[in-house]
């Protein structure tokens, strides 16, 4: 099977050409935005015209929430007209475009963990951006998977996990909003999930097509992530001294894109596709391992 990979360098792409390596009976054609610049409606077309792909995976965004908010031509032409690119090359094909969007297309306002048909109400550029994207590719492509994630976190590239050691090496106390609720998902758990999809198309020459949920199953705040990634890291030796950690609210630490305060997301729907979705804390764990 032939797996066409775009944003190959980002967390979810380099974690996924991990996950692949393993996989010799898979040919992977991996791809950072120099050598396919989804923008560039010749470039894809000529790159899909190369790999004669089976399956499409997309780990590309444009993912800076905040500068989004300045970008927004940007943000849109990357993760709205750069997604209808890659539809129009699925339906040239004939093959399936898996695709990956996030909790930040609702509005936070819930309080019981978002299905994937609630309705959406994004509070920022990137989030619109991205719901811009879905709807291209709900509306245009005839084969797609869509997940939406949350919080991912991994080895690779800027995250959460890896800013929360550097300020724990620099300060002595720091302060994490504690007002906003979501899952933390290690994107190697989310390139697992993206292989296994990959695995059933290949076995079943199709999937149950539409937009799904895939997070890390236990909710928390930032500022309870924050305190998980200490206190495991302190225990694996990594922090002599963990930071004072005090709990802010949202107001205490305006940014320029709104967050939802509520994006915990109901992932059950998944488990129709045979997808369970895991504990991000053992995967924390195995990050910090391959980070010390
Ligand atoms: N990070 C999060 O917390 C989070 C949360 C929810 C959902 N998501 C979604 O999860 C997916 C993966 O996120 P991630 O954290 O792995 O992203 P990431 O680390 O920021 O990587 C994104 C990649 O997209 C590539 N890219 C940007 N513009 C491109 C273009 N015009 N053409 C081709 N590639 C382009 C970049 O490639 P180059 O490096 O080569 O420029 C970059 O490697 C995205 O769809 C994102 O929206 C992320």
């Amino acid at each position: 099977m032939r797996v066409l990979l775009v944003g190959k360098n980002g967390q979810l792409g380099s974690c996924f050409q991990d996950i692949m390596k393993a996989r010799p009976d898979y040919e992977l054609f991996a791809f950072d935005s120099n050598e396919l610049d989804i923008t560039n409606r010749q470039q894809v077309s000529n790159r899909f015209k190369e790999v004669a792909p089976d399956i499409i995976v997309n780990a590309s965004a444009y993912t800076a929430v905040d500068k989004a908010e300045s970008e927004t031509a940007l943000a849109f032409s990357v993760n709205e007209q750069g997604v209808k690119h890659l539809v129009e090359q699925a339906n040239k094909l004939d093959i399936p475009l898996i695709h990956v969007s996030t909790d930040y297309v609702f509005d936070g306002s819930g309080i019981t963990p978002y299905k994937a048909n609630d309705t959406t109400n994004p509070q920022g550029v990137y989030g619109a951006s991205k719901l811009a994207g879905e709807c291209v590719t709900t509306e245009g492509c005839n084969k797609y998977i869509i997940l939406r994630t949350s919080w991912v976190f991994s080895e690779y590239g800027n995250n959460f996990v890896k800013t929360m050691l550097r300020l724990a090496k620099e300060r002595d106390s720091l302060s994490v909003v504690a007002d906003q609720y979501g899952c933390p998902t290690y994107a190697g758990d989310l390139a697992v999930t993206i292989q296994f999809l990959c695995e059933q198309y290949q076995l079943h020459g199709s999937l149950e097509w539409g937009c799904y949920h895939y997070c890390g199953n236990l909710a928390t705040s930032w500022h309870g992530f924050a305190r998980s990634i200490f206190s495991l890291a302190q225990r694996k030796g990594m922090l002599d001294q963990p930071p004072r950690l005090s709990a802010i609210s949202s107001d205490e630490y305006p940014t320029p894109a709104k967050r939802p305060a509520f994006s915990v997301m109901d992932t059950a729907e998944l488990s129709r596709l045979g997808v369970t979705t895991p504990n991000w804390l053992n995967s924390l764990n195995d990050v910090l391992d391959k980070l010390s």
